[in-house]
């Protein structure tokens, strides 16, 4: 079961680098899963009847009216509404660019469909899928908390400590390799949504555990149809519905969004900041060196002064040595997944929208706040011998950036506008079990 498995993921990830990120089935030809729906502004989450053309196992037209859709065993347990949630809002502008779609690792095998992304929902925050039923998924990625969780090193079900900070999820979809943990070690995220479950850690269940746990809940069967079309439950389906949920997590709707909607360039003042976050954004793509990390195009930037392709998805697209240590350590991120020593202290970094929500930083959680990650970049970067180039000077010694006060109270300023309080609130991405 588990080489079955292997192969399929391996398949899914061929697909996603042959840059399939068109569901195979899309008769609309449209392509973009991110905003080919379009037409609804995704605030009211009522309206699944759109998206209904990209799922597997579609039954809304010949389902019951609205309302009686679900039997007891699903009411009972959880507030789901019916028609689903709509899980694929159009995308403001700046997400919908050829640079933007090359990020999407959404593979050709698992188009997010609102069914699909409601079971993932119910799948993430449920305690069934740990071994002794204290702990979900959500537990160490909560939606108050950025889909991470506000502790050094998370609390697995036995109490047990995870090697490494929890990551933010928001827009984890946009990562262009499609790999996924701190150390790339998921090739993909289908691969990566069945490892905490399995994690001595985390979860604790075996493959074959977790299938008897997701069949022996009642409200899962009718869950499993609308998704797939039948009540099977097997691991493949669990982690395609995972996938499928944290794919869905998308920020969009944060105080930059409404900035570069409104001045239509990176590099102007944006009307709604304020001077000291207009301030922060010039130092974010001036003299603080952010954004050819943290806002990368996935290739050259263009001509000196010309905006970036890329002006929506905050995160590195490559993992990368950003000076923590000066050589060596006991974790060694893609160096020691790989083992090759190129690679030590190479590390991924999730996206910073929501940064300031997911304190503390780094992959272990070593700086407790914004303004301590800002200390390290202007004064404290370490020359390990694989130090990105990108934070060496001229001579190739680290960076000092010498910023002054105003000018690092200003970029913690800016950083905070990325953070999307309507995702943290949003009913979509919340608990959906009744207590
Ligand atoms: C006990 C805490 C804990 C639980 C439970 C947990 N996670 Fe995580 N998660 C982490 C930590 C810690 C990391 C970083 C681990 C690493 O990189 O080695 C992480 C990383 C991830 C990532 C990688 C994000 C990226 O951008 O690379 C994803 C996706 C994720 N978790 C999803 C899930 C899902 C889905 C579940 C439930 C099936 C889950 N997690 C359960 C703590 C947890
Ligand atoms: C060379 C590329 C590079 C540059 C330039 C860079 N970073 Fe980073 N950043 C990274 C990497 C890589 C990580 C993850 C490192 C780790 O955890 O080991 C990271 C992590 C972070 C984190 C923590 C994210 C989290 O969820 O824990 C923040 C915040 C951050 N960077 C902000 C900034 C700011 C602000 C600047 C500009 C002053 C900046 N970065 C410049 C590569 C870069």
């Amino acid at each position: 079961m588990l080489a079955a498995l292997a192969t399929t993921l391996v398949a899914a990830c061929d697909d996603a680098e042959s840059m399939g990120t068109m569901p195979q089935d899309d008769p609309t030809g449209a392509g973009d899963t991110a905003s080919g729906d379009g037409g609804d502004d995704g605030t009211d989450g009522g309206d699944g009847g759109e998206t209904g053309d990209e799922t597997a196992g579609e039954t809304q037209d010949d389902g019951p009216a609205d309302g009686d859709h679900y039997p007891a065993e699903v009411s009972d347990a959880l507030d789901l509404p019916w028609p689903p949630f709509d899980y694929s809002p159009a995308l403001p502008a700046h997400f919908q660019t050829p640079t933007v779609d090359t990020f999407d690792n959404t593979p050709a095998d698992n188009p997010l469909s609102d069914p699909g992304a409601t079971l993932g929902r119910v799948l993430f925050y449920d305690v069934a899928l740990s071994a002794n039923e204290t702990i979900s998924c959500a537990s160490c990625h909560a939606q108050a908390d950025g889909f991470s969780d506000p502790v050094t090193l998370s609390e697995g079900f036995e109490g047990g400590l995870t090697g490494r900070n929890s990551m933010g999820l928001a827009n984890a979809r946009f990562y262009d390799s499609g790999h996924f943990f701190w150390d790339e070690r998921a090739q993909t995220l289908e691969e990566q949504t069945l490892m905490p479950i399995q994690d001595p850690v985390e979860m604790g269940l075996t493959l074959a555990e977790l299938v008897e746990r997701v069949e022996a809940q009642p409200y899962y069967a009718v869950l499993f149809e609308d998704a797939f079309g039948d009540a099977q439950v097997d691991a493949d389906r669990i982690s395609a519905a995972l996938a499928q949920f944290v794919r869905s997590i998308v920020s969009y709707r944060t105080d930059w969004d409404e900035g570069i909607a409104a001045a239509g360039n990176p590099m102007a003042d944006f009307p709604n900041y304020s001077a000291q976050q207009n301030l922060g954004k010039q130092v974010f793509f001036g003299p603080g060196r952010c954004a050819p990390c943290h806002l990368d195009n996935g290739g050259p930037q263009g001509p000196p002064g010309m905006a970036p392709q890329n002006l929506a998805i905050f995160q590195i697209t490559v993992a990368t040595n950003n000076g923590l240590d000066a050589g060596p350590n006991d974790d060694n991120g893609v160096g020691d997944a790989l083992d090759d020593p190129q690679r030590d202290g190479d590390f991924k970094s999730p996206s910073l929208r929501n940064v300031a929500q997911t304190a503390p930083y780094m992959h272990d959680g070593r700086f407790e706040t914004l303004a301590e990650v800002v200390e390290h970049y202007d004064n404290g970067v370490q020359a390990h011998p694989n130090l990105d180039q990108r934070l060496r000077g001229p001579g190739g010694q680290p960076l000092q950036l010498g910023l002054d006060q105003a000018q690092k109270l200003a970029l913690v300023a800016f950083l905070e506008t990325l953070t999307d309080d309507a995702l943290a609130q949003d009913p979509r991405w919340s608990d959906p079990f009744r207590d």
